[in-house]
């Protein structure tokens, strides 16, 4: 039989996308960033984000529609982010969603943004359960064990900041460009790490929790002495404090998720994976290093294509997609819930 032809619909934070998947087949998958719009603030805006999806969300799907060389009424089943996210654009969505679905006669189902993310994997991979996830993105950090497509064990996560945030937030008191991840592994690849030494925050503490804030303020700590000796920043000392900073991050994240490894092998799984999803899965230091710890463990490493680790809606329709094979589907009464742990 033929998988359903489904849409998904993404806006919980600031990106607008839509995907059309059949199966595990992405049909079309668009997805437009509103970083030009918040540059100037140094942070995402709510209300700006939420009149921007609501302009482009219906954009994005007539792109995905002539990408997939469908019509909207070939569509099979609607799936939408309801949470976790910014209320404001994750309503534009549930509402567009809730539309479509009335005026098509088909299936609407809800999907958590982080099970979207969680799931990924599986889209372009043969990984079976249950397999351990490190989420890292502008918002999130967490470690799951993903038992099934509604199965999530929380292992632990970050009690402020999420790496991508650090990776921002530095990049802005270095006066390079956003979004951070990227300029600061730029920047790092000419820099001594060992120049300047960042704290690696809870690694003193058991158990697999994460913070990042303490990170940033040793950070500005440096940046400002630095200035105050020699009266600015040189291109050499920024490389090193990206450098030290990506080192405390890797090397922070590396530790917990070696603690995660041992809770999940408890689970005794018969072919222990590691995945990773969120845009901070792009960067290419703590790749390598994560590399190094599956293999010295002995787990198969999984990394989905960059353009699926960061929002995107074919995720969120491939999570929505198990969630109708279940049986599971919502009403109109489908709410927009800004914080929803899985
Ligand atoms: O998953 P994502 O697109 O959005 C959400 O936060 O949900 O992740 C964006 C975050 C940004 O904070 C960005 O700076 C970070 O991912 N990022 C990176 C890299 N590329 C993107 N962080 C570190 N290294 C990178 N190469
Ligand atoms: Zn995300």
């Amino acid at each position: 039989m033929t998988p359903p032809l489904i849409l998904g619909l993404e806006s919980s934070c600031d990106d607008s996308a839509a995907a059309l998947l059949r199966g595990t087949q992405i049909l079309s998958s668009v997805v437009r960033g509103q970083n030009a719009l918040h540059a100037q603030f140094g942070g995402v805006v709510p209300e700006i984000a939420a009149r921007a999806h609501a302009e482009t969300l219906d954009v994005c799907v007539e792109a995905a529609l002539a990408e997939a060389g469908v019509t909207l009424e070939a569509v099979d089943a609607i799936a939408v982010t309801a949470g976790p996210g910014l209320i404001g654009g994750v309503l534009s969505g549930v509402m567009l969603a809730k539309g479509l679905a009335t005026g098509l006669g088909v299936p609407l189902v809800g999907v958590n943004h982080l099970a979207g993310h969680a799931l990924t994997p599986r889209l372009t991979e043969d990984l079976p359960f249950p397999y351990l996830m490190l989420l890292v993105s502008g918002g999130h950090c967490q470690f799951l064990i993903v038992r099934g497509p509604q199965d999530f064990a929380r292992l632990g996560g970050t009690i402020d900041d999420a790496p991508g945030e650090a990776f921002d937030k530095t990049a802005r008191l270095l006066g390079l460009s956003q979004p951070g991840g990227p300029s600061v592994e730029d920047a790092a690849r000419d820099g001594d790490p060992d120049r300047f030494r960042f704290p690696r925050p809870l690694l003193d503490r058991p158990g697999c929790d994460l913070s990042f804030s303490g990170l940033k303020t040793a950070l500005l700590r440096q940046r400002d002495a630095l200035i105050s000796e020699q009266g600015g920043l040189k291109r050499q000392d920024r490389a090193d404090l990206c450098a030290g900073f990506q080192a405390a991050v890797r090397d922070v994240l590396v530790e917990k998720t070696a603690r995660a490894i041992d809770l999940y092998l408890a689970d005794a799984p018969a072919a222990p994976a590691l995945a990773i999803a969120g845009g901070v899965a792009a960067n290419g230091v703590l790749r390598g290093a994560l590399t190094g710890l599956c293999t010295a463990r002995g787990l198969r490493f999984c990394a989905p294509p960059l353009k699926l680790c960061t929002d995107n809606a074919a995720m969120i329709a491939y999570a929505g997609g198990a969630l109708l094979e279940a049986g599971l589907h919502h009403d109109m009464t489908l709410s927009a819930r800004p914080r929803w742990p899985l």
